[in-house]
């Protein structure tokens, strides 16, 4: 046997192993939170923790018996440092379930591990759709792409955008975006004209935006992964694009709440779709964003902190439906056909996908109390992952 796979079958003869004894060993109940806390994504680990605290000083720390340790780890939202802290967590640790995960790359790199440990993986911040299908030991409590981006090709050409350029980030939730916004869009009489990638690390939108501006579209679809969307947003606004008559739409990863008011008024008026927004009027959401922004130095939620919220949940409700037991099988069976009422609406997760079902909603930039806010127009109600190819 070469060198390689001895060490992954001794690595998965230690996973089975850990997993088979992650159960009643004591009396706590270890969830593994891996998060970029550091680096180009720490806006969403910040949220995200943030929420997972916040919904433990809500609920308590002790389940069916149980008491709840979080261990957060770090992983500069490095695929490879993922799955490293992913292993440690689940053989040294013993934790019994798996959580966070804030971009795809991360969220793919563990999904072998939490199938050979039979760990529960709960996916609270990345959105490509297939993410749920790598492994099926994952959950997901924060949404998809494809989700989102349909409604958007579907508000725009009843709004006089036919013509589109596409511009979003070159990695798996970008190329979803890309792809079921392009392919809805045409559905609907309208047209991408060109689609533009720009890299994951250090991207420069500059040139991509000149281009966009000889291109002269109605409109210029964005996706950028959350914490890039200020950036965007200024050098749209500096290049004068919007007073060429080019408008900004958007997945609401752009006009993320956590750096929205930070965008100054040039943002007013620009239309996203998302699943949440820090502005939704539901007295569950004004609780949340009352407690939320109370904990933490009035930093506001954004979607990634309900994604965190919502996470925590299931796997306290599961750890209740399951007596505390805390077998993976069991813990994953009683995380499945959850349904609930998030800040953001009611949820429901899919049985059969284990991924999220929820409203999403078009939203415009307005100010509230001097504050910028995504303002829900519209909604569809109860909108599957469209992205799932069973
Ligand atoms: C992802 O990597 O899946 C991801 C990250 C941030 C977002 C959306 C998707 O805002």
């Amino acid at each position: 046997m070469h060198k390689r796979t001895l060490i992954q079958t001794a690595v998965a003869a230690a996973l089975l192993a850990a997993g088979g004894l992650a159960l009643a060993q004591d009396n706590t109940f270890k969830i593994g939170l891996i998060l970029p806390m550091t680096g180009q994504q720490a806006t969403t680990g910040r949220q995200i923790e943030a929420a997972a605290r916040l919904y433990m000083a809500q609920n308590g720390d002790t389940v069916a018996g149980k008491k709840i340790q979080l261990i957060v780890k770090d992983d500069t939202s490095l695929p490879d440092v993922t799955r490293r802290l992913a292993q440690e967590l689940v053989v040294n640790d013993k934790v019994n379930v798996l959580a966070g995960f804030g971009i795809t790359p991360s969220a793919m790199a563990t999904a072998p591990i939490a199938t050979q440990s039979k760990t529960p993986q709960v996916v609270m911040a990345a959105a490509t759709s297939a993410i749920t299908e790598a492994s099926p030991y994952i959950v997901r409590t924060s949404f998809t792409l494809p989700q989102v981006s349909v409604a958007l090709a579907d508000w725009a050409p009843k709004n006089g955008i036919k013509k589109v350029v596409t511009l979003v980030t070159d990695y798996g939730p970008g190329i979803d975006a890309e792809k079921f916004f392009a392919s809805r869009l045409q559905f609907n009489g309208g047209q991408v004209t060109e689609a533009l990638r720009v890299p994951l690390r250090n991207p420069d939108f500059a040139p991509f935006l000149q281009k966009v501006r000889d291109a002269k579209p109605d409109a210029l679809f964005v996706f950028v992964p959350s914490g890039a969307g200020a950036a965007v947003m200024k050098q749209f606004l500096e290049r004068g694009m919007d007073k060429a008559g080019i408008k900004l739409i958007a997945t609401g990863d752009v006009t993320d709440d956590d750096q929205l008011n930070d965008m100054g008024d040039g943002a007013l008026g620009v239309v996203t779709s998302h699943h949440y927004s820090a502005a939704h009027p539901s007295a569950t959401n004004k609780k949340f964003v009352e407690a939320f922004t109370k904990a933490n130095k009035n930093l506001r939620p954004n979607f990634m902190a309900v994604g965190g919220y919502d996470g925590m949940r299931v796997i306290y409700e599961a750890l209740k439906k399951t007596g505390g037991k805390g077998d993976g099988d069991a813990l994953l069976a009683a995380m499945k056909g959850q349904i609930f009422e998030s800040p953001r609406g009611p949820v429901f997760i899919d049985a059969q996908t284990r991924d999220i079902v929820q409203n999403v909603y078009l939203r415009k930039v307005e100010k509230k109390d001097a504050q910028l806010y995504n303002v829900e127009f519209d909604v569809i109600k109860d909108v599957k992952d469209p992205g799932k190819t069973k």
